[in-house]
């Protein structure tokens, strides 16, 4: 049975003290990567990685209109897919993530622009590129990695589409909204930005993480131990979402069918919440400038 099928059955504690002690130990991420312990999703599948560049234009109404356009990717985690496809399109990517995750061989790609040539697209040419920064020059993309300031760097109302997929209940509660401000003010005035959101949490798909007090959780040892999400539910998310100046279109909401935690368990800054608001697992918005 490979790691990541065992993993399935380890109750959620076991994960938060399995990861605590792994992470700590001198091993690279590539290797966790391997094992399918520590990931930052699965961008490094080329079908993956344009399902997911797919749905995000679908769900904007862009697909069809993104030659010339400026996109940018928050949180592409394990490649820079985002720059081939956008390529193939005739459009220019911007990657913010906070570390370089992206795998650099540019092998990696050769499936991805495989799928993008069947698919009948005019997918560049990276077959001399000897390193991830050569497919980015061919790609006319940059990949930046550090986060906020990385955003700060970005030239105002110079990005047409801003999407993520699964980044931000990663974002570190205290940048939430500032990284909301950035993107907002990165994007043109007709921009659009399309966030695919998972509010379940990344220790088996529950909301085990809401056992835990916001010091705790919070602190040092929790947030660089690899499950951490920020906690803010959607109610939260939208209005911060206003606050940094969007209008707020939510085209998907998902919930579960039975609340799958206790209130007596929660910690006690979420016992006020309704059973309403923590029973949303997911979410698809689609964010405009007012
Ligand atoms: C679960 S991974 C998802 C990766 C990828 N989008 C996918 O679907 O495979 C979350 C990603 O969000 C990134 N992330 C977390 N906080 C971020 C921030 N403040 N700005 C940009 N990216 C961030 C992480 O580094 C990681 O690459």
């Amino acid at each position: 049975m490979e790691v990541s099928s065992i993993n399935r059955f380890l109750p959620w504690w076991s994960k938060i003290a399995g990861k605590m002690i792994l992470n700590r130990l001198p091993v690279s991420y590539s290797v966790w990567q391997r094992l399918g312990l520590f990931r930052h999703g699965a961008m490094d599948q080329a079908a993956y990685a344009l399902g997911v560049f797919d749905l995000h234009m679908a769900r904007t109404g862009l697909q069809d209109a993104l030659a010339g356009k400026t996109i940018l990717e928050l949180g592409p985690g394990d490649s820079v897919a985002c720059a081939i496809i956008a390529s193939a399109h005739g459009a220019r990517a911007t990657l913010v993530d906070v570390g370089h995750f992206a795998a650099n061989a540019p092998s990696t790609y050769l499936p991805l622009i495989s799928l993008l040539k069947a698919k009948g697209l005019n997918a560049p040419d990276i077959s001399h590129c000897e390193t991830m920064d050569d497919v980015l020059a061919v790609c006319g993309a940059e990949y930046l990695t550090h986060g906020l300031n990385s955003l700060a760097t970005i030239k105002s109302e110079s990005i047409d589409l801003i999407y993520s997929q699964a980044v931000l209940e990663h974002v570190r509660c205290h940048e939430f909204l500032a990284i909301q401000r950035e993107c907002a003010r990165v994007l043109t005035l007709e921009g659009v930005c399309s966030h695919q959101v998972d509010l379940r949490d990344h220790l088996g798909g529950g909301l085990n993480n809401l056992r835990f007090s916001r010091r705790l959780w919070e602190s040092k040892f929790f947030v660089q131990s690899g499950f951490y999400t920020n906690r803010i539910h959607f109610q939260d998310m939208a209005s911060l979402f206003n606050q940094a100046g969007f209008a707020v279109d939510v085209i998907e909401m998902r919930s579960w069918n039975v609340l799958p935690i206790r209130g007596r368990q929660l910690a006690p800054e979420f016992r006020d919440k309704s059973e309403k608001v923590l029973n949303v697992s997911g979410f698809h918005v689609l964010l405009k400038r007012r």
